[in-house]
């Protein structure tokens, strides 16, 4: 086990590498800590939760919502957890999500810290101190940012992900080496999702890699002001495909990173949108998809990112080099149209 500490304005995380579930015992009291978890995890790694308290959640987005919170609280009480109780998430990004709002309200914020269980939960949500929950069809509405007390990395957990999943997680990893790590790009598209799920040791690199870039950029720009805007590369045009279409997130992400990718090409000489293309492939990701624009558009114009009539779009200027680029929101839609009668 091997600790690093990340120093954010509000409150350092310490972060443990190489770890297994079995010596979380060495950094929490098991009389103070409540495990939280979803049935999925449960049952896949059961001997590793033996004599810890476990609340353990009915797995998937749909009860990432208040209802499921009132649920942690009355069992918190049940255990009667009080202000020296620790909360554990070990889990996706769900349970990290969950568990790191339930922490902050629970009798006013208590400690808590992450073992994330997904790729996407180890190399982007346990990351960066977002918590909360979705409401109706909005998500993550409702939430806090709060910095876990200790990020704790068991690799081997990720034996039981399905490999659906596992895309989901590379998608952000794709993400991450496109807007800050040209180097870790030409690892990625070196190598495929296949023989990374066999090479152990380059995983772990990765993922090691993935937590300190986003980690980085949390650091500079914690309350989300400048920086920290790049992470939503492929994230604009993905939300939207994600709440109109049948696909997974990692899905709709790399989608939306294929049209930055071409839209960074016409409008700042992007060179690389062949090899993201590929890359994304190598990953078990798809690369197009023809969808209906207006119905899309109604949604992606009412994104975060817009400012009255334009869009801060996240472009690339290169492969490793993000950047936001200010569109206004008629030209997007004649771009996006472009885009989709491509073959
Ligand atoms: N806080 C942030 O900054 C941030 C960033 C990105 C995403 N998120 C949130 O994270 C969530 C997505 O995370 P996710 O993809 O991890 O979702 P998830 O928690 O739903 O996990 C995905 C699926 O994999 C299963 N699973 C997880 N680990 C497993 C393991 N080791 N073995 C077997 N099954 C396992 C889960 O039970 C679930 O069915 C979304 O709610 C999203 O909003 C938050
Ligand atoms: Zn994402």
């Amino acid at each position: 086990m091997k600790k690093k500490t990340y120093r954010f304005s509000s409150a350092p995380v310490e972060v443990y590498f190489d770890a297994n579930l079995r010596q979380l015992g060495q950094l929490v009291d098991r009389k103070k800590a409540i495990i939280i978890t979803d049935e999925n995890i449960f049952s896949a790694h059961q001997p590793k939760f033996k004599n810890w308290n476990v609340i353990t959640l009915k797995p998937g987005e749909e009860y990432k919502i208040q209802q499921t919170v009132d649920t942690i609280i009355t069992q918190l009480i049940g255990f009667e957890a009080d202000r020296q109780s620790v909360l554990i998430g070990v889990g996706g990004g769900v349970i990290t999500d969950l568990t790191g709002y339930v922490a902050s309200i629970y009798m006013r914020g208590i400690r808590f810290g992450f073992v994330p269980t997904s790729l996407l939960a180890m190399v982007d949500a346990s990351i960066g101190g977002k918590n909360g929950i979705d409401v109706g069809e909005y998500k993550n509405m409702v939430g806090i940012i709060r910095q876990p007390s200790f990020l704790f990395y068991d690799t081997t957990l990720l034996q039981s992900l399905p490999n659906k999943e596992w895309s989901n997680g590379f998608a952000e990893i794709i993400k991450h080496a496109c807007i800050l790590d040209r180097p870790m790009f030409k690892i990625l598209e070196g190598t495929s999702l296949g023989k990374l799920q066999q090479k152990k040791s380059q995983l772990n690199d990765l993922i090691k890699r993935n937590v300190q870039l986003k980690s980085g950029v949390v650091k500079k720009d914690e309350w989300e002001q400048g920086d920290r805007k790049l992470l939503n590369f492929g994230h604009t045009l993905g939300h939207a495909l994600e709440t109109q279409y049948d696909l997974t997130h990692g899905q709709a992400v790399a989608l939306g990173m294929v049209f930055a990718g071409w839209l960074s090409e016409k409008l700042l000489g992007y060179k690389d949108l062949s090899r993201l293309e590929q890359t994304i492939q190598a990953y078990g990701l798809p690369t197009r998809a023809a969808f209906e624009v207006e119905k899309v558009f109604n949604v992606l114009k009412m994104d975060k990112k817009r400012v009255s009539k334009t869009m801060n779009y996240v472009l690339l200027a290169r492969t490793g080099k993000g950047v936001i680029v200010p569109i206004p929101v008629d030209e997007l839609k004649g771009y996006l149209t472009e885009f989709n009668a491509l073959k």
